[in-house]
């Protein structure tokens, strides 16, 4: 049998194989979704969450155009690369449950610029809509923030538009902070925020 891809220890224990749901300290249900590496195969249904959580999420945000000009097939390309490109310190990660995949993150090197080279970035992490508040972000961040300690980062940044509250509320709760650093392009403000990856 072939190795897996990660050694448990990358992965978590608990997100190795599917699990029966367990209860969160609120007593509700959330699921424990496998979390693995995408496939090549897998980047147009990843493209096709990615669109779709842009439209339900930030809606109100980002202006209208931009949201109604995003092209699935576009998208496909890059996440074709951006999986042919996986290796040490870089990923796309997707979270399946049970069959479908309800989710997905991208962690790689950070471009050079006002950080140490040891830095990594979490590039995109989106959940199909029908699979938001259910905890399912949380693991998939966890695998990435393990996934770039073991790629030898010492610190990792992310962006995230200021307008976006629930998304910064979650990495909030995860542990991340804003750095101070910000930007504004054509979909808005964002905030940059960063952990050490102890
Ligand atoms: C942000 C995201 C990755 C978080 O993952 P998740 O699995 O939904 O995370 P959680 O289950 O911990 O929920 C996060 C918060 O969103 C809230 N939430 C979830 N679904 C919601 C919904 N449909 N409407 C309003 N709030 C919602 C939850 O109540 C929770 O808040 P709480 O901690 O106060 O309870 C995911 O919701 C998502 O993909 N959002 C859209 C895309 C996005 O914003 N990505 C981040 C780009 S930087």
């Amino acid at each position: 049998m072939p190795a897996p891809p990660f050694p448990a220890t990358y992965l978590g224990m608990k997100a190795r194989m599917p699990q029966p749901a367990g209860r969160s300290p609120s007593g509700s249900v959330e699921p424990s979704p496998l979390i693995r590496p995408a496939r090549p195969e897998e980047s147009h249904v990843i493209a096709d969450i990615h669109v779709r959580s842009w439209r339900a999420a930030y809606r109100g945000m980002v202006p209208d155009a931009i949201l109604a000009a995003l092209d699935i097939h576009e998208h496909q390309q890059h996440w074709e690369k951006a999986i042919a490109a996986s290796g040490r310190g870089a990923a796309v990660l997707v979270a399946e449950l049970n069959g479908p995949i309800a989710g997905f993150i991208s962690y790689g090197k950070r471009t050079p610029e006002d950080l140490p080279k040891d830095t990594g970035e979490v590039y995109k992490l989106y959940l199909d809509p029908d699979f938001y508040g259910q905890g399912i972000g949380g693991h998939l961040l966890r695998a990435a923030v393990e996934g770039m300690k073991r790629g030898g980062y010492a610190r990792a940044v992310l962006w995230v538009l200021v307008a976006n509250r629930r998304a910064r509320h979650f990495y909030e709760k995860a542990g991340w902070r804003p750095d101070g650093a910000s930007r504004i392009d054509a979909t808005g403000a964002d905030l940059r925020y960063a952990i050490t990856l102890g």
